[in-house]
């Protein structure tokens, strides 16, 4: 097999050398990509009066012939042609004939494989946009059927205060549109296109740039010829984005594992979901929230891993840069696959609100009873040491707030009085929180109807 590059050599490549520089074995996952812009570069060349029509005509025909094979899977990669580009190239030659030898006039690898992977991101991140919106649907349907269930809210692991179940399904419903946002971030800084730039420094043909892009459906071009061949910022933005939904996803992850332990016993995952143990016959594991939890240090090191590569690298295009492709593709496909994972395992939560509700007198309701002293005249300060005293008292004598008559609260400040038992109640301090984001009934449901309209759920 010739290599397109061999005339200035006087020795075959080392086998191993071929196998140690060779990345068609992961980029052939942006053939089509490739193809496609191969396509637009004969318009170009067609434009620039490098190409005749009846070249132009022939290129494409055989092109689309091998965009086929590469879909149906039968296209023959092969490691000696080194990477995708090369490949694709090699097999037009061999079936167009010499003209095929016109199609690299004015490009370099550098900024075709620039431009392959902003076409390749753009369409993932896409992808993962509408992964992320099915979620946080799932998570706006889990809202609206859990508002009258109420748990507790923990800070530092600790019970606080109680809210509305559908107060924690909305958070995460808020966190995964932040992630939205991220990965749009990345996919308008991809959106621009690097071809025309060359190896370097730019083409001494007269290509119009600014055709290409629109050829590519990029919204603007990369201007710099330097920055457009070596730019692999996006994908750190990219990389970033994915690295924080998976911690999003593992925390999510982390709180259902707990929550359906014994001790806790608030909800129960599917049979269908979970997996046993080869030795314990009792156990049902919760390995896919598990392995969620787990895959996000995979999103993290490839994060790590992209932006240490691009660290020092002399300006312009190394060959350093083809170590991005293996983490990219890594964290499209963990990411997406997470996301997926967590959508079926919501679909099949069920809630057990008989052991989330906290019963009444439960000391998570401590806040409001210092807020009914605050009302009644009480610095803040005061009152908060009034009801830790009173809590400590409760703790001493093994009772709940709701075991204590009125005469012991009285013992803590006179001005206790009958009413101060309604705020023992955890239904009724929930709906106390009427701010704006609060987890009152009327606000979670003001909030969900919010969530709907933005997901376009009826
Ligand atoms: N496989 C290379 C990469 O992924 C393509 C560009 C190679 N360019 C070169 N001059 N060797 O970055």
């Amino acid at each position: 097999m010739h290599k397109p590059w061999e005339g200035r050599f006087r020795e075959k490549t080392e086998e191993f050398v071929e196998e140690f520089t060779q990345s068609v074995s992961f980029d052939r996952r942006l053939a089509e990509e490739d193809i496609r812009q191969n396509l637009a570069h004969i318009k170009t060349l067609l434009k620039a009066g490098i190409l005749t029509k009846q070249e132009a005509h022939l290129l494409e025909k055989h092109l689309l012939d091998i965009l086929k094979e590469v879909q149906e899977g039968s296209f023959p990669f092969r490691k000696e042609l080194e990477d995708v580009h090369m490949n694709i190239e090699a097999e037009l030659i061999k079936r167009a004939g010499e003209i095929g030898g016109k199609l690299h006039t004015g490009r370099s690898r550098n900024d075709q494989i620039a431009t392959d992977e902003r076409l390749y991101i753009k369409r993932e991140i896409k992808e993962c946009v509408i992964l992320l919106k099915n979620l946080r649907k799932e998570l706006v349907r889990l809202a609206e059927n859990s508002i009258d269930i109420i748990v507790p809210a923990y800070t530092h692991l600790q019970r606080a205060q109680p809210i509305r179940l559908s107060h924690y399904f909305l958070a995460y419903r808020e966190m995964f549109l932040s992630d939205e946002l991220r990965l749009i971030n990345a996919y308008r800084l991809a959106d621009a296109s690097p071809l025309g730039s060359g190896a370097v420094a730019g083409v001494d043909f007269p290509f119009d740039r600014f055709f290409t892009a629109q050829e590519l459906g990029f919204r603007s071009l990369v201007r710099n010829s330097m920055y457009a061949t070596s730019d692999r910022d996006y994908l750190l933005d990219t990389l970033y984005a994915c690295a924080v939904i998976g911690m999003h996803l593992s925390r999510l992850s982390e709180d259902l594992i707990l929550w359906s332990t014994q001790e806790f016993s608030f909800v129960e995952l599917p049979d269908r979901l979970c997996t046993g143990s080869s030795i314990m016959p009792q156990k049902k594991n919760p390995d896919v929230l598990e392995l969620i939890r787990g895959k996000t240090g995979r999103l993290y090191g490839n994060l790590m891993s992209l932006l240490t590569t691009l660290k020092g690298l002399p300006t312009a295009y190394n060959r350093d840069l083809q170590e991005d492709k293996e983490p990219l593709f890594d964290s499209i496909d963990t990411t997406k696959k997470c996301i997926e994972a967590m959508n079926l395992i919501l679909e099949g939560l069920s809630v057990k609100a008989d052991r989330t509700t906290p019963p009444f007198g439960d000391p998570m309701t401590a806040t409001d009873i210092a807020n009914y002293l605050v009302m009644k005249g009480i610095p803040f300060r005061e009152a908060h040491r009034i009801v830790g005293n009173l809590i400590a008292y409760a703790i001493s004598q093994g009772k709940n707030l709701g075991d204590l008559s009125l005469r012991e609260f009285k013992e803590f400040s006179e001005l206790f009085e009958e009413d101060v038992f309604e705020l023992l109640d955890p239904r009724v301090v929930v709906d106390r929180r009427k701010t704006y984001g609060g987890t009152s009934k009327q606000e979670v449901i003001r909030q969900i109807q919010i969530a709907k309209r933005e997901e376009g759920v009826r």
